[in-house]
């Protein structure tokens, strides 16, 4: 009974997906002409028919015109070398005129060839293409294969096209095209080159194309195109085509539900793409850049297609992608805008009137994030826009292009398409079931929570009683109303920060608590995962140096974190890059205390460790005391088991921070970890990016020439020049030491978390024991005091980590809110003096 029930829903399913997916992608234009002039037979071209216009007159309403032919061996190989075999001439005014179905958007498409015939040489032809509003085309001649395309809102019942032969010449053609165009394929608003008003008005354009390139892949022809347009390929546009390398990927292309379609580009154009030829190398540092030729004084439409096939994980790829001079998409995550890899992507740009002839595209590597310098483009289309008289024409491009398509292969086409997209969509649908049933049982972890801490956390943090409630019934759901509501229905100006998940917000809840609430594509299946495993792992993990979850919410498919705000943002931007003051050295070093504590804590704080993976500095985050807190569980694995020593996994983190030894044998272990935190602490010293592209060769990667400097013990040379003469040179080389031990090649070699805990809480005692302007110290009495500890805990440290650091957590209470141990130091120490 169960079993025929859900066959019965998987059914209904079906069904419903396929009367969805129909309607969705089987456009059929609702005029459709398609002409082969001169010709005294129906010619197909491919499996659409053209239609003789000598037998189907009535769409010519001039008759005074003369028909010629060709011999068939000097036509070009085309797909529309049918068409070419024939043309019509024109020694008067003459139209074609066709009866408009439905007003909108069509495609109008002429076809010429040159040939030279009897009394002939269509060589010397010149004339003007016009339709009742528009002038496409004035005083043409051409002397190759050509076909024009224009795309033009028709209002009228009616679409006449006249050609007109210039003083003294004649005008011919060979074929004609007037095709429906759906009506979601251009929207009426674009993005503006030079912002920051966006373009609005496409919809009464009239364009024309001008290039229509699949990048990184082959021509594609009208056959393999919904709507019968024709893609050539790249690289005559290149113009260094040494630095783009080809990426093809067509079968993994997906069309996100609600984004782009196939009527937008074909799978055989999103599946290809053009790369920056950067190998991998995080010093590469260039444009590819393509230039298109144009008419100068038109205003010009772009629209850029993108999909991920060149990525293994979301948010890996962030570039750069300019149009003539501008950033046009600055710091560009396709991740962010698809939710997932290869989904179909495209964005339309408005240019202004252009003084050039040509338009120059470019992506370039971005340097947020640390990424691996890399970037991407699969398709361009250039669209001419008409002018104020309503004109497309003025000196003529000769456009590389040809054209066809088959009744039966687009049917055959549909049929696949629909065959794929069920089976996909089903299969999606139990993935996604079962997930949902994952959540909610994971779900129940929460409620035990409730007595575990965070009430009191929460009460009195925000002293007011009323505000989560967190003791009572909150069990860390939250409603996606109340989310809406705090976050002003989540206004893109509350955005404080994008992260590898998705958007974070500021939030506000109703009773005023401030909240960061992180909100995950929705689309995405991977942040599916790092959602579960930032809840569990939140779920299981409470301490004062971890940031905390409030709560989340899995209403309609969301994926939302609510955490504690945290006034002071990440530790990186307090580092460089904003206009927050310089941090003092002991600020630093307790920021970098209170990371290692949490992070220690996860190393050992549980019966199994749990490695983090992707510690940095802008995964720490600062309260409004500026006290550390680790944050971004999203990436995190339970460690090892006992009997093994290490978890074999695809490589993830960022860049800069990335452990060579796990890189090198996909082996994760806390000392990966380490690592990062490692290079966290060269970065706190120097203030500048892990990876900066920007600097000479040697000094691009931080930990490389942090490294250098330290093992040539002469550190100080480069550190941030605000803490130029502040640190204690025992200070700075015991920091300097633990840095460097945390970046040994090899995991065995470097400390454990606890150890460098101690390091650091050395250092800052180096660093304190000696400052000069506390006046209740006496500073030889403090260093004689605290030597026999240090000393313990310096010596001890390496090789007795466990027990040390328990003794340590238990005596000097790892919890003790609000209260840093340099603070626990110097009252012990006061009060011992006194
Ligand atoms: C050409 O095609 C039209 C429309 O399909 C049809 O009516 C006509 O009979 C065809 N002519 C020939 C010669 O095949
Ligand atoms: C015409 O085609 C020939 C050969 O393909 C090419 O060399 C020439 O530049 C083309 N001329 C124009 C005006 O496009
Ligand atoms: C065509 O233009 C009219 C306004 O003149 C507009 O209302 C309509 O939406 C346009 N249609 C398309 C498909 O662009
Ligand atoms: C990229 O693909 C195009 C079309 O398939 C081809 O002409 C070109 O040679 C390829 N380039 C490289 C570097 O492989
Ligand atoms: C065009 O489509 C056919 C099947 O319809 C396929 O075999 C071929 O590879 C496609 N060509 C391109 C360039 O995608
Ligand atoms: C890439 O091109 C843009 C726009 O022309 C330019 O501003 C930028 O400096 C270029 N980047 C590189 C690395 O050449
Ligand atoms: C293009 O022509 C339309 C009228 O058909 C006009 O409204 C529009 O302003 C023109 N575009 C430009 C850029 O001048």
């Amino acid at each position: 009974m169960m079993g025929f029930m859900k066959f019965h829903k998987l059914f209904i399913w079906i069904v419903f997906l396929l009367s969805l997916s129909s309607c969705y992608s089987q456009f059929t234009p609702a005029d459709s002409y398609s002409i082969d002039c001169g010709s005294p037979t129906n010619t197909s071209v491919g499996n659409r028919v053209f239609l003789s216009d000598n037998l189907a007159s009535s769409y010519l309403t001039t008759q005074q015109n003369v028909l010629v032919d060709t011999s068939a061996n000097s036509i070009p190989q085309s797909e529309y070398s049918q068409l070419y075999r024939t043309a019509r001439i024109f020694s008067q005014t003459s139209s074609y005129s066709f009866k408009i179905n439905q007003p909108g958007r069509h495609w109008i498409r002429l076809f010429f060839y040159p040939f030279s015939a009897s009394n002939y040489d269509l060589k010397t032809a010149k004339f003007s293409v016009s339709t009742r509003d528009h002038s496409l085309l004035s005083d043409y001649s051409t002397v190759n294969s050509t076909v024009k395309e224009y795309s033009v809102n028709v209002t009228d019942s009616e679409l006449e096209i006249t050609f007109t032969p210039s003083g003294g010449s004649f005008a011919f053609l060979n074929g004609l095209e007037v095709v429906s165009v759906p009506d979601p394929l251009i929207a009426d608003e674009a993005a503006s080159v030079t912002p920051p008003t966006n373009f609005r008005g496409l919809l009464t354009q009239a364009l024309e194309t001008v290039a229509r390139v699949n990048m990184g892949g082959p021509t594609v022809t009208s056959r393999n195109d919904s709507l019968w347009r024709s893609w050539v390929p790249d690289r005559g546009y290149l113009k260094n085509p040494s630095l783009a390398s080809n990426v093809s990927k067509v079968d993994s292309v997906r069309y996100p539900k609600g984004g782009a379609t196939e009527d937008d580009a074909p799978r055989s154009v999103y599946g290809t793409a053009a790369r920056m030829a950067s190998d991998g190398d995080p010093k590469s540092n260039f444009n590819v850049t393509w230039e298109f030729p144009v008419d100068r004084g038109f205003r010009y439409m772009i629209r850029l297609h993108f999909c991920d096939i060149v990525s293994d994980a979301l948010n890996e790829l962030y570039f750069n992608v300019y149009v003539q001079e501008s950033n046009v998409l600055p710091d560009f995550d396709l991740s962010i805008k698809v939710g997932g890899l290869a989904l179909a992507y495209y964005q339309d740009f408005v240019t202004q009137s252009l003084n050039t002839d040509t338009i120059k595209i470019s992506i370039g590597p971005s340097n947020v994030n640390n990424a691996l310098p890399n970037a991407i483009l699969n398709g361009v289309e250039i669209m001419k826009m008409n002018n104020s008289d309503g004109s497309l024409s003025g000196g003529d491009i000769p456009a590389s292009s040809k054209h066809s398509k088959s009744k039966v292969g687009l049917i055959v086409g549909v049929v696949v398409g629909l065959i794929v997209a069920v089976v996909l969509i089903v299969v999606l649908f139990f993935v996604h079931k079962r997930r949902k049933e994952e959540r909610l049982n994971q779900s129940k972890i929460w409620i035990p929570l409730s007595t575990n801490g965070i009430s009191q956390t929460m009460g009195s943090k925000y002293s007011n009683g009323t505000t989560i409630s967190a003791g009572s019934n909150f069990n860390y759901r939250c409603p996606f109303a109340a989310i809406q509501e705090a976050t002003n229905n989540f206004d893109e100006s509350w955005v404080i920060g994008i992260g590898g998940f998705g958007k974070v917000y500021k939030g506000v809840l109703s009773d005023g608590t401030k909240v960061a609430v992180k909100r995950g594509n929705p689309k995405s299946q991977q942040g599916l995962a790092e959602f579960q495993t930032e809840i569990e792992m939140l779920s299981q993990f409470r301490h004062r140096h971890l940031v905390s979850l409030i709560g989340y919410c899995d209403e309609k498919s969301e994926m939302i974190l609510i955490y504690e705000y945290m006034e002071n943002g990440t530790l990186k931007s307090h580092l460089y890059g904003s206009n927050y003051p310089s941090m003092s050295w002991k600020q630093r070093l307790e920021i970098c205390i209170g990371a290692a504590r949490g992070l220690h804590y996860l190393h050992t704080g549980y019966s199994k460790a749990v490695i983090h993976r992707d510690v940095k500095s802008a995964n720490i985050l600062l309260d409004e005391n500026l006290m550390a807190k680790v944050a971004d569980f999203g990436l995190s694995k339970t460690g090892p088991e006992i009997d093994q020593t290490h978890v074999s996994t695809a490589v993830k983190g960022s860049f800069g921070y990335l452990d060579p030894e796990y890189f090198r044998r996909q082996q994760l272990t806390e000392k990966s970890d380490v690592y990062s935190f490692g290079v966290v602490l060269f970065e706190v010293l120097c203030a500048r990016p892990v990876i900066d592209p920007s600097l000479p060769r040697e000094k691009v990667n931080l930990a490389e020439w942090a490294m250098k400097w330290q093992k040539s013990g002469q550190l100080e040379q480069i550190i941030d020049v605000t803490l130029k003469g502040k640190i204690r040179p025992d200070s700075l080389r015991k920091f300097g030491e633990t840095a460097e031990k945390c970046l040994s090649d090899f995991g065995v070699d470097r400390p454990s978390m606890g150890d460098v805990l101690w390091n650091l809480e050395y250092v800052l005692q180096l660093q304190e024991a000696v400052l000069p302007n506390d006046p209740d110290e006496n500073s030889t009495n403090v260093i004689g005091e605290l030597s026999p500890q240090i000393h313990d805990f310096h010596t001890g440290g390496e090789e007795n980590t466990n027990t040390g650091i328990g003794q340590f957590e238990m005596s000097s209470g790892d919890d003790i809110s609000g209260v840093s141990m340099s603070k626990v130091f110097s009252q012990l120490v006061k009060s011992e003096g006194r």
